[in-house]
């Protein structure tokens, strides 16, 4: 009798890494989400500021509308169990009320490291939002470069009508690469800018044309799928803002994050849970990725002809979860390690005080998942 061989599913032993860009929402659902991100190996996580209300100061005192600060946002995600992070970083919310002053005394205290930048009504939450040139002209733009804060950019431009906003040639995303960004690293070029859920090929090669002061965050959707994913079935779970986009631009996306010599794009999952993700007659935007996004990261690098049981695949997978984020946000790595290991993991959805959370796998049709964490 032939003796029985044991093998060994590959491993992947990776630095704890930083989600440097995900939705932990508010009340109720900030223990649930948090849990998901420590459970997935997260050592640090940037936390949106589009809550409800959105975190539109630095510090408690004042306002012209009801909003959080940085300081009280994080204290109730330390309150929920985020204080097991090495790192939580919160950005403002960039809106109305923001000044060069706030963003002077908020870089001096520390708690200001990073702003936010919706397009008005553009997204989930972004009806405080104001336009790219409010901030140009009101100084703020200029504050954040002088005490060296990163601006984070949801670029997509705001207010196209439907023909312009996703069309076979152009879209709001695009647009806003070829027309918004280059005046405005012109202007500012030492402000250090975040490019966030790039989505397109115009995006990619704005990006990586810019400099050392530009880098990007890339999510499991947009490497993953492509427009044609969503519409097929209409598979309303990988609905998210930007949209899905062609299989030209997911390329542009593969190119980048797989090649050698990737400093500039780096993982942010824009995990965005939506307990009620459809109505009679909409669609919430966002993709819920939380506990499941290095397994679907993997995924994305091994479609894009990555060997991750190779040192050399996986040197290149661990510049974009582990390395590549923190070096531009200056922390860290990460000295603890967290293990991926080849092997079916099923896949279901999180369960909160509001429902249901239904993951990207789930909604694009995936019982399991090839990589679990151990
Ligand atoms: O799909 C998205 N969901 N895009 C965003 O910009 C916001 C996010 C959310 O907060 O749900
Ligand atoms: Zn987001």
């Amino acid at each position: 009798m032939p003796e029985k061989q044991t093998t060994h599913a590959p491993r992947l032993i990776l630095p704890r890494w930083h989600d440097l860009h995900a939705h932990f929402r508010q009340g109720e659902l900030l223990r649930p989400l948090l849990r998901a991100h420590a459970a997935m190996g997260c050592a640090g996580i940037l936390a949106m500021p589009n809550t409800v209300p959105p975190v539109a100061k630095v510090f408690p005192a004042g306002a012209a509308f009801d909003c959080w600060s940085i300081e009280e946002y994080r204290d109730l995600l330390h309150e929920a169990g985020g204080g097991g992070f090495d790192d939580i970083i919160v950005p403002l919310y960039l809106s109305e009320i923001t000044t060069p002053e706030m963003i002077a005394t908020g870089a001096k205290s520390g708690l200001l490291r990073a702003c936010k930048y919706y397009p008005p009504r553009g997204t989930t939450n972004a009806e405080h939002g104001r336009p790219l040139n409010h901030y140009i002209q009101n100084g703020v733009f200029e504050a954040l470069a002088e005490h060296g804060i990163i601006l984070c950019v949801h670029g997509e431009e705001h207010g196209l009508p439907p023909e312009a906003y996703f069309d076979s040639g152009t879209n709001a995303e695009t647009l806003f690469y070829k027309e918004r960004m280059p005046p405005l690293v012109e202007k500012f070029p030492k402000l250090k800018i975040v490019a966030e859920h790039v989505s397109t090929a115009a995006a990619v090669e704005f990006v990586r044309q810019a400099g050392k002061n530009l880098s990007a965050s890339v999510t499991p959707q947009h490497l993953l799928y492509t427009a044609g994913h969503l519409a097929q079935g209409c598979k309303y779970h990988l609905y998210c803002l930007p949209l899905l986009k062609f299989d030209a631009d997911r390329a542009a996306l593969r190119a980048a994050v797989t090649s050698p010599h990737n400093w500039q794009f780096f993982a942010g999952t824009d995990s965005a849970p939506h307990a009620k993700k459809v109505t009679a007659c909409g669609c919430a935007a966002g993709c819920f990725t939380g506990g499941i996004a290095p397994q679907l990261y993997a995924m994305a690098f091994e479609d894009a002809g990555i060997d991750l049981t190779s040192p050399q695949g996986q040197d290149i997978f661990a510049r974009f979860l582990c390395r590549n984020g923190p070096a531009f946000y200056d922390l860290p790595v990460s000295k603890e390690t967290f293990t991926l290991v080849k092997e079916e993991q099923a896949v279901t959805p999180l369960a909160t005080p509001e429902g249901d959370i239904v993951t990207l796998a789930e909604g694009a049709g995936l019982k399991t998942l090839p990589w679990r964490i151990a």
